[in-house]
């Protein structure tokens, strides 16, 4: 089944927007290979807005922009497959897509074929230019359905930004992943405010269909299509952690022939990316509310996440008492426990509550079992 994991890979939009050619996607496609993100999981390269001519050719298919893409998307989709990669490209519901390229609406089973025939893996389909009486769930559904009939597999990537509630009807339409959130741009309040609005909704992500909270800004710094002052690498590593935590997909956004030591080795982070990837997919449950959440979640083989955020601009302590997850003193079990941004292994057993230190904008994200005291 698709989607049985958060899926994992790059999205063209965050960085070069309308400055998409085969150039960058064929670069992208190698740096993902070269720099052991493919080893990591990372498989989708996807090709955002901005990929067509204006205007449809006589037969209502839709056409790449020659100058963008000489060699044409079916030759890029041979060279990204060569590279043991996965092609993604992006169309929209309405009659345009948000940067005003021709949209698939009414025309979703010829858009869907063609698709196929170049070779496509995944679909990001978009909801701009919709007629305001034509109805979410059909459109999504008619997609969903187009695709299931194009002879390929492809992955549905739906992008509604949140509206209509789409939480409860989106895996109706066969979609494997969706937006759940405006889109996100290079800061600490973007990223930050994008997580938390989504913490009471997560519990209808899970296999096969995961809410997306966009793609991921680590390593951009201030530079790119959605820049907006950038943010500092704790910022970046508190991003990424979040994401993982919240089980989001994880499509980088940053450009991968410029990417830093400190981003590079975070996206690649083992610990981080198995919670995202943790095959029980549970959501996070908030045990702490407001600038100090803290975050409790259920992992495979009997283990768990414990995470503590600090948004504010204060170091500080962040505490929860165990009785606010259901562990009173009565049970006699405790957490054997190890943060595992650092490796630190927490001494002992910890019972009754547990606490930590954490800097401004930074996160602290343990892991471990629960053991008899
Ligand atoms: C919308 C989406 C973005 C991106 C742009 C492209 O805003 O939410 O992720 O795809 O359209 O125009």
């Amino acid at each position: 089944m698709l989607s049985q994991r958060p899926p994992m890979g790059w999205n063209s939009w965050n960085t070069f927007g309308w400055a998409i050619n085969e150039q960058v996607v064929r670069e992208t496609a190698d740096k993902i290979v070269e720099l052991g993100l493919k080893d990591c999981g990372y498989e989708y390269v996807v090709i955002d807005d901005c990929w067509s001519l204006r205007k449809r050719d006589e037969n209502g298919r839709i056409v790449p922009d020659p100058e963008k893409f000489p060699s044409g998307m079916k030759a890029l989709a041979d060279y990204v497959h060569s590279k043991g990669l996965k092609f993604g490209m992006y169309s929209c519901a309405g009659t345009r897509t948000c940067a005003g390229f021709p949209g698939s609406f009414d025309y979703e089973f010829i858009d869907a074929k063609t698709f196929a025939e170049w070779g496509v893996d995944f679909l990001k389909y978009d909801f701009c230019y919709k007629p305001h009486l034509a109805n979410g769930p059909i459109l999504y559904n008619r997609m969903g359905m187009a695709l299931k009939a194009s002879g390929r597999e492809i992955l549905f990537s739906a992008c509604n930004w949140g509206s209509d509630e789409v939480e409860k009807w989106i895996r109706s339409t066969g979609a494997h992943m969706y937006r759940s959130t405006g889109d996100i741009n290079d800061s600490f309040d973007s990223f930050k405010n994008i997580a938390m609005s989504q913490v009471q909704k997560l519990a209808y992500s899970g296999p096969g269909c995961y809410n997306d909270i966009d793609m991921l800004i680590c390593g951009m710094h201030g530079k790119g299509n959605v820049a907006n002052g950038g943010c500092s690498d704790i910022e970046y590593r508190t991003h990424f952690a979040l994401w993982c935590l919240f089980q989001s997909p994880l499509m980088i956004g940053s450009d991968l022939s410029k990417m830093d030591e400190f981003n590079l080795e975070l996206l690649k982070n083992k610990e981080l990316i198995a919670i995202n990837q943790d095959e029980e997919a549970r959501p996070p449950m908030m045990v702490r509310g407001g600038d100090r959440p803290v975050f409790f979640k259920h992992l495979e083989n009997g283990e768990y996440a414990i995470a503590y955020f600090n948004f504010t601009d204060r170091d500080g302590y962040n505490e929860i008492e165990f009785y606010d997850i259901g562990l009173t003193v009565a049970a006699g079990y405790g957490f054997k426990l190890r943060e595992i941004i650092s490796g630190e292994e927490v001494e002992g057993v910890v019972t009754e509550h547990f606490g930590c230190h954490v800097p401004a904008h930074d996160c602290k994200i343990f892991r471990g079992t629960l053991v008899q005291k």
